[in-house]
């Protein structure tokens, strides 16, 4: 079970603090958006650079842009471990995602609310993590969508049919989106093994105190 807060929710102007305040992060989620794909606009390239150059945590960038397929190589180049496409935007994901995995990066796909997975199938020999949003993309802070649910234990079936069919290589199941001590029970439930949360991290007076609170729950509800 890992956490990755999400940075959307911490003090742009002190980014190198506010990474320091969460030593216990698995991993931080970085999210990028163009004002095109999703009605919000973040960060980009070169301020990914700059937090790589201060943390040797993992890079989990969550690109919410239009062609994915031009400018998500960048990030993997710039040394982020993952790097997270929209499926919705990308032209030729089997191409976007070999191309990701050589430039050394872990390559994902996620999906919006509205999203089916099954379609998808087929791609998940090509990745290494399947994001399932849980809000529609753009903003922190939202309310947890429960209508996600069904698709999560849908692509946690896909992912475990997968590896008893004896593929290789471990899938992540990463949900984003309204994941707060409130709904990562029942996220851990239906199947989700990695979990972003941006206000649920950052808005508590101890936010690395609520990454181990979020962890311990997760791995008790998944038993
Ligand atoms: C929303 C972003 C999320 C956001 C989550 O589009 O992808 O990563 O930061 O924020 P919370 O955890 O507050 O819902
Ligand atoms: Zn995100």
């Amino acid at each position: 079970m890992s956490i990755h807060p999400s940075l959307l929710s911490a003090d742009f102007a002190n980014l190198q603090a506010e990474i320091e305040r969460i030593p216990s992060a698995d991993g931080l989620h970085v999210d990028v958006m163009d004002n095109h794909f999703v009605p919000n606009l973040t960060l980009g390239l070169p301020v990914v650079e700059a937090i790589r150059a201060v943390t040797p945590k993992l890079l989990d960038i969550h690109l919410m842009i239009e062609d994915p397929d031009r400018w998500a190589p960048a990030y993997a180049e710039a040394g982020a471990e993952s790097v997270t496409f929209h499926v919705e935007a990308a032209k030729a994901p089997v191409r976007l995602a070999r191309e990701l995995r050589s430039a050394g990066a872990k390559a994902a796909m996620a999906l919006k609310p509205a999203t089916p997975i099954e379609p998808y199938e087929d791609l998940l020999n090509e990745l290494d993590m399947v994001l399932v949003m849980t809000v529609e993309p753009g903003f922190g802070g939202q309310s947890f969508l429960d209508l996600c649910l069904p698709k999560i234990r849908r692509t946690r079936e896909l992912i475990e049919r997968r590896s008893r069919r004896g593929e290789p290589g471990r899938i992540v199941l990463q949900l984003d989106g309204g994941v707060s001590a409130e709904t990562i029970e029942r996220c851990a439930e239906a199947g989700a093994d990695c979990f972003v949360a941006g206000s649920a991290v950052f808005g508590a007076d101890d936010p690395d105190a609520m990454i181990t609170a979020l962890r311990e729950s997760a791995t008790a509800a998944a038993g």
